[in-house]
């Protein structure tokens, strides 16, 4: 534990800056974009489903369930995936789980045996090492292509007997990509035939830009899962909310489902929070204003693009990655900790050289941190002339 608490340091420390520079400044004057905490409120509806199901005091509400959620939740829940996935799920094919992070470990214990291997795509959300390791397996990872695009044949010659899953997360944290079909059907290509679970984690599937569709997993992946939170499209993410579905057309889905089941339980889950169960089953296929996230991400880019930084254009999620201007990210993210601008090295994500913003603060934010990142770029172009020079 203490050797993963070393790994996972670059949050802490941006976390331990950020106190200190707030202690010292004052809150207001310091502009976070460290964490992917949602901030914009959740929906009227959620409210509003939220007070019915407190109001209900029918007997037993409160108690334990099936493992695998409320038959009623599940049920709305597959009609809402078979939406997104374009294909027909049953009640049964959805395990209700605590957040993605909860489906993520289930679906692991599921299916690791010592020494299994799981392939990422760098740059990847960190906490998917210590999944991975809580199950005895090993994490594998493979670099993204160009603007961080899926890679099959990187994928494929990272493959070896002992592979046993590839995750994916598309809209993606921290570069805000979203997979095409034609990424999606090159990787199809590289599994098929191998048994290899394609584990798509997708907690940031309603938050697109510009009208951009996330494709269907379940439609190029026959042995697949989705796994789903509440925590980022609903901003519920201290309720500990999500799903994962199974693919209909999956071999031994009933199995694998059982598997599931047992996994949610000896975890120590149990079962998912059955208040918020009852609460997301009224409102499936709601989001948050998404349009605030637009807004923001196109008033960052420019105020990015002023200052001269170079940046793939997020199609979703709620983050930046621009490129760092000093080779070393961790000094970068130092400099503009200077002008109380926090952010996460890309060494965090697997993918040093870069580095995250994370968009799901107020406009005020961005808009007043916008002379710190000129200055933190103008200083780098500066040294670089004297270097030069000299
Ligand atoms: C890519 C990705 N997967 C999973 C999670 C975990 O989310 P949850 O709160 O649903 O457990 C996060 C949270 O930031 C994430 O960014």
């Amino acid at each position: 534990m203490r050797s993963y608490a070393e790994r996972a340091s670059w949050i802490r420390k941006m976390f331990e800056e950020g106190a200190r520079l707030k202690e010292k400044y004052g809150a207001d004057q310091v502009f976070d974009f460290s964490l992917g905490n949602p901030d914009l409120a959740p929906p009227d509806a959620f409210q509003q489903a939220l007070e019915q199901a407190a109001a209900d005091s029918s007997p037993g509400l409160h108690g334990y369930m099936a493992n695998n959620g409320y038959l009623s939740t599940r049920k709305a829940v597959a009609a809402q995936v078979g939406r997104e996935q374009e294909c027909e799920l049953a009640a049964d094919d959805i395990v209700m789980t605590c957040g993605a992070a909860g489906g993520l470990n289930v679906v692991l214990k599921a299916i690791l045996n010592p020494n299994d291997e799981v392939i990422v795509i760098s740059p990847f959300f960190v906490e998917y090492g210590f999944y991975v390791e809580n199950h005895g397996g090993r994490l594998v990872t493979v670099k993204s292509g160009p603007d961080f695009r899926l890679d099959p044949a990187a994928v494929e010659a990272a493959i070896t007997a002992r592979t046993r899953a590839v995750i994916i997360n598309s809209p993606n944290n921290p570069t805000g990509r979203v997979y095409g079909e034609e990424e999606l059907a090159g990787l199809a290509g590289v599994l098929a035939g191998k048994d290899i679970l394609l584990i798509a984690d997708e907690p940031y599937r309603k938050i697109v830009f510009d009208g951009v569709r996330v494709p269907s997993v379940m439609k190029f992946f026959p042995e697949s899962v989705v796994i789903t939170s509440y925590s980022k499209d609903l901003s519920l993410a201290g309720e500990r909310s999500g799903h994962i579905a199974v693919s209909a057309r999956m071999t031994d889905k009933k199995n694998f489902t059982a598997a599931l089941v047992m996994a949610n339980r000896i975890l120590g889950f149990v079962n998912a929070p059955a208040l918020m169960q009852r609460v997301i089953e009224k409102i499936q296929g709601q989001s948050v204003d998404v349009s605030a996230y637009q807004r923001r991400r196109d008033l960052f880019c420019q105020i990015l693009a002023d200052a001269d930084y170079r940046f793939t254009m997020p199609e979703g999620a709620f983050y930046l990655f621009p490129e760092s201007p000093m080779p070393d990210d961790a000094a970068f993210v130092a400099r503009l900790a200077e002008e109380r601008i926090l952010a996460v090295p890309g060494r965090g994500f697997g993918c040093p050289g870069y580095f995250r913003l994370a968009f799901c603060v107020p406009d005020q934010v961005i808009e007043a941190a916008a002379a710190g990142f000129k200055a933190a770029r103008r200083q780098k172009a500066e040294t670089r002339r004297q270097n030069s020079v000299s």
